[in-house]
């Protein structure tokens, strides 16, 4: 059975990273026009790198919780393949030891705005740091911000469609595309299952619903996979 994971902000929560829209979530400490929007960096760079900068730094002192380590252990000890999508930009999942898509790219890497050449982070990023390939001081954060095409989207189609089972957890529904996998998977014939601390904005388009905090739902859902006594096998 071939199982595809849609992870988002919600795994990270009790590992301390904010969420987005949760009442004092990220878009609610910050306008995300000035810092997760082309535009917003091009006005003002230095604002937009304070904003990743800082949420590097708060990556880099989390660490994995129980739901990223149990969907770990799910790609290791499932007999079928698990493919992992996450629309969060932290290294948790990573950390925990699992490989993970990163549609809306990672605070891990950064890109040149001028060449588009890609390089591991430095902590404390500027734009006036150079590019490592054309030279120039256009380095950006390898962030998918609003408006831009997010990344993996040929790959995530095929793993939409040959899904056995798909799974969002811990994601509110409210952006597109990852919002709207789940109706690709249901109608390529993959059962669906939302885990989320409450329903998402995409609930009724799920099949089943596991409702609690990641850290306990998650694990509690990959034991049963791995025993067989789940009902989505
Ligand atoms: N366990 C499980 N789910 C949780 C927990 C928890 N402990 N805490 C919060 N959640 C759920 C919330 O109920 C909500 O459905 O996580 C979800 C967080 O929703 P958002 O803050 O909207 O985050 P996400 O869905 O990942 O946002 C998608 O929007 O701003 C863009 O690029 C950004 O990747 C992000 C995208």
């Amino acid at each position: 059975m071939k199982i595809v994971i849609l992870t988002g902000a919600g795994v990270s929560a009790e590992s301390g990273l904010g969420t987005f829209r949760d009442k004092d979530g990220l878009w609610a400490q910050y306008d995300l026009s000035e810092v997760a929007t082309p535009e917003g960096f091009a006005r003002n760079p230095v604002k937009v790198h304070d904003f990743y900068n800082a949420r590097r730094a708060n990556a880099a002192e989390a660490e994995p919780n129980a739901a990223h380590f149990a969907l770990a252990r799910l790609a290791r000890e499932h007999v079928g393949d698990v493919v992992l999508i996450t629309q969060n930009v932290d290294d948790l999942h990573e950390r925990a030891g699992q490989d993970a898509m990163h549609m809306h790219g990672a605070l891990s890497r950064a890109k040149c705005a001028d060449c588009g050449a890609k390089w591991a982070a430095v902590l404390k990023m500027s734009a006036r740091d150079p590019c490592p390939t054309c030279s120039r001081p256009a380095t950006r954060p390898d962030i998918v911000w609003f408006g831009e095409m997010p990344e993996y989207m040929d790959e995530i189609e095929v793993h939409l469609t040959t899904a056995d089972l798909f799974v969002a957890i811990g994601t509110s529904g409210q952006v597109y595309p990852a919002a709207g996998f789940v109706v690709e998977a249901a109608r390529a014939g993959a059962a669906t299952l939302e885990i989320n601390l409450e329903p998402s904005d995409v609930a009724g388009l799920f099949d089943d619903q596991r409702i609690g905090p990641a850290s306990e739902t998650v694990p509690r859902w990959v034991d049963e996979v791995l025993s067989g006594a789940s009902s989505k096998q």
